[in-house]
């Protein structure tokens, strides 16, 4: 039987530290830093965000996380050059394991969802820009509902639109705070762990299986589709 599988876009499918080699011209050494901090603070933005239910979208959580980096690094800097690493945000690399791995699961019959805090629009953008977009039966963006990961509510949207009972859809996502959205929600989940240095947290709410890379997705969906 095939399954759903929702794939978190923004850490997942799409590298954003593709910000970095810009980054290191205008920072340089310290742009591993800057880099990480600006899509803590974006992510930080988007879980405030969602809690005060004071939506705005996604490219404006990532604007406000750049202004206050440049503030957090005291190296303003110009409107173009924020301009310019904002549209290579519009355009970051794809992972190198994701256009096999989605083929392969893809010829397995399985439906694929892009899954984002991201627009519609700057999602299609990505994938499209990414090469990936033709693996996708359909996107869903937090968006429609007006609220972001890990809201109960975001998880509740995909499940209507991709019209599935939650134990027959898996999220796959690197970021910890997204799959434990989803098992709180009643889906399946598996956390990419894209570094051996990322760490899960400690909460009540587990993957149920963690992969370092979507190579080994298509074998782990094969042991864990349902009877
Ligand atoms: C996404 O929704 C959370 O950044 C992540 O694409």
């Amino acid at each position: 039987m095939a399954l759903t599988l929702a794939f978190d876009v923004y850490g997942t499918l799409i590298d954003t530290q593709g910000v970095l080699q810009q980054l290191q011209d205008i920072v340089g050494k310290r742009a591993k830093d800057f880099s990480a901090l600006w899509r803590n603070k974006q992510l930080e933005y988007s879980f405030r965000r969602g809690l005060m239910q004071q939506y705005r979208d996604f490219s404006i959580c990532t604007q406000h996380a750049l202004e206050f980096t440049c503030k957090q690094f005291d190296t303003p800097l110009t409107d173009t050059q924020k301009h310019s690493l904002l549209n290579t945000y519009n355009e970051l690399p794809v992972f190198n394991d994701v256009k096999a791995a989605l083929l392969q699961l893809k010829s397995e019959n399985h439906t694929l969802c892009a899954f984002s805090n991201g627009t519609m629009d700057a999602v299609t953008n990505l994938l499209k820009n990414a090469g990936i977009y033709d693996s996708f039966d359909c996107i869903v963006s937090v968006d429609e509902v007006q609220s972001f990961k890990p809201s109960p509510e975001v998880y509740a949207h995909l499940l209507k639109a991709v019209n599935s009972a939650a134990d027959k859809v898996w999220l796959i996502s690197s970021n910890a705070f997204d799959v434990i959205g989803a098992k709180s929600s009643g889906l399946h989940a598996a956390w990419v762990q894209r570094a051996a240095t990322d760490q899960f947290d400690p909460w009540e709410f587990q993957p149920d299986v963690t992969i370092s890379s979507l190579t080994q997705l298509a074998e782990q969906m094969s042991r864990n589709r349902p009877n």
